[in-house]
């Protein structure tokens, strides 16, 4: 089939890239002409494993071309997906859908013939209804482009096993005989045919659009459900991560996202909870999520409880102290340092008078420019060089697998913080660290 993909960011990118891996002929579409120049020469322009093979494998195969041009685009697809940004609008914190919404303004002019446009963006429920309007008013006399959803579920550093292999495809539609579920059917055919396919839920367009942000927020909040109860557990002298294990193993909990620590960040999850709270207040409906509000709350109280903790382990106070901070993007296996709370907090002890060295395997150019006035260092060693304390503060397995030893010879306290809870603390407290972490008595 022929594809469009508007939007090349984490989303955009790697549904185009995947969409040529599943057989079809795929265009990118970008505004940001350095973005698409790099994205055409094979170089990703963000971290993300397994993609720059399979980006290189179907640029130099043909199936895969960027352009800025719209024209170009709607000339030559016709099923158009659209994965650009819906940033938080300051300061009601709902979503701006203004970049989705030109997509469709843009585009519809241009369409030489029928088409089926798919948003795959995050979007406040109502949106897609809104494009199809922008739809109908844009195309030509005689044409049709009908609007469907299609959320994305996708995690950074999974993207590409979670786009070829997902749990479910949600396919939201305004109609019963909707050619466009016929239409997206056939693109995901070599998904849906395999022998143990996963499951198509097929819906209205606004129970779509809800289905993306509802488990955000349900991942968001069993986050920060555990993180309440690490709270407690530090209060009463008890382990939150055995706790997790044992509620964990019942079959209704289950034991992802109970990871108790520095909490959630990055461009998704605290971004959509707060959209999702605000188009509730939009709807009239705003009693029914100001528990996520609490949520939030919880989230950023953790990186104030971890700049309280490195305080107390510092012997009351960071004023002077040298920290290397280990990590900087908002989980492994990412370079997105949006939202994270590793920077979050290097941030905040660098503010409270501390030397803060940070280093992180791959996000260390996005933290740099973030966060420019904090010192960088180019290995995990080089960071903890003279340091009176180390904050593991992104769990990535190069940290986790330190040798305690090896970094006690270049450090100048063996202080051990573990703001994931991903550390073996034994190892470390056999060979003299003192150990601290959130939530661990
Ligand atoms: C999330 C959703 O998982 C994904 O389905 C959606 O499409 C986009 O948003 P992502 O932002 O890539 O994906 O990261 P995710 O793996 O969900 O982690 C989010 C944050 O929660 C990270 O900062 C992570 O460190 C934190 N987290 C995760 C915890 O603090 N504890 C956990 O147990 C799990």
């Amino acid at each position: 089939m022929k594809i469009s993909v508007f939007g090349t960011g984490y989303l955009g990118a790697t549904h185009a890239v995947c969409m040529a891996e599943l057989g079809h002929t795929v265009i990118g579409v970008d505004v940001d002409a350095t973005k698409i120049e790099r994205l055409a020469a094979g170089d990703a322009p963000f971290y993300e494993p397994g993609l720059p093979s399979l980006l290189r494998t179907h640029v130099a195969s043909g199936r895969l071309r960027f352009t800025t041009d719209y024209s170009e685009a709607a000339n030559f697809a016709d099923l158009h997906f659209i994965g650009v940004g819906t940033p938080q609008r300051e300061p009601d914190f709902a979503a701006d859908t203004t970049f989705v919404e030109q997509v469709v303004r843009d585009l519809a002019p241009l369409l030489p013939r029928n088409a089926i446009i798919v948003g795959k963006s995050t979007v406040p429920v109502g949106t897609a209804a809104k494009l199809q309007e922008l739809a109908n008013t844009g195309v030509a006399r005689g044409l049709q482009a009908e609007v469907v959803w299609n959320p994305e579920f996708l995690r950074e550093g999974f993207a590409i096993n979670d786009t070829l292999d997902p749990d479910r495809i949600v396919i939201g539609v305004a109609n019963a005989n909707s050619e466009g579920e016929q239409v997206l059917r056939r693109a995901y055919a070599p998904i849906l045919e395999r022998e143990r396919a996963c499951p198509v839920v097929v819906t209205d367009l606004e129970t779509a659009e809800l289905v993306k942000v509802s488990a955000n927020a349900f991942l968001a909040t069993k986050i920060s459900f555990i993180n309440a109860v690490s709270e407690v557990c530090e209060a009463a002298g008890a382990d939150v991560t055995v706790l997790a294990d044992a509620i964990g193993l019942d079959d209704r909990i289950g034991r992802k996202f109970l990871g108790a620590g520095l909490g959630f960040g990055g461009g998704c999850l605290p971004k959509d909870i707060r959209a999702f709270m605000a188009r509730a207040g939009e709807l009239g409906a705003d009693q029914a999520l100001t528990f996520l509000r609490e949520v939030d709350s919880i989230n950023m109280r953790r990186r104030e409880k971890m700049v309280e903790l490195t305080s107390r382990a510092c012997g009351g106070t960071v004023l002077g102290k040298t920290i290397a901070v280990l990590g900087a993007s908002f989980k492994p296996n990412s370079d997105d340092v949006r939202d994270s709370p590793a920077l979050n907090v290097a941030g905040m002890l660098s503010l409270k008078g501390a030397n803060t060295i940070v280093y992180d395997p791959k996000a260390l150019a996005n933290a740099r420019r973030s966060f420019p006035t904090l010192n960088y260092a180019e290995s995990a060693l080089e960071a903890c060089a003279g340091a009176d304390a180390v904050l593991v503060a992104t769990e990535w397995r190069e940290f986790v697998q330190l040798d305690p030893e090896t970094v006690g010879a270049v450090a100048r306290g063996r202080v051990l913080l573990d703001g994931r809870n991903c550390m073996p603390s034994d190892r470390w407290c056999n060979l003299g660290w003192s150990y601290y972490a959130l939530g661990r008595g």
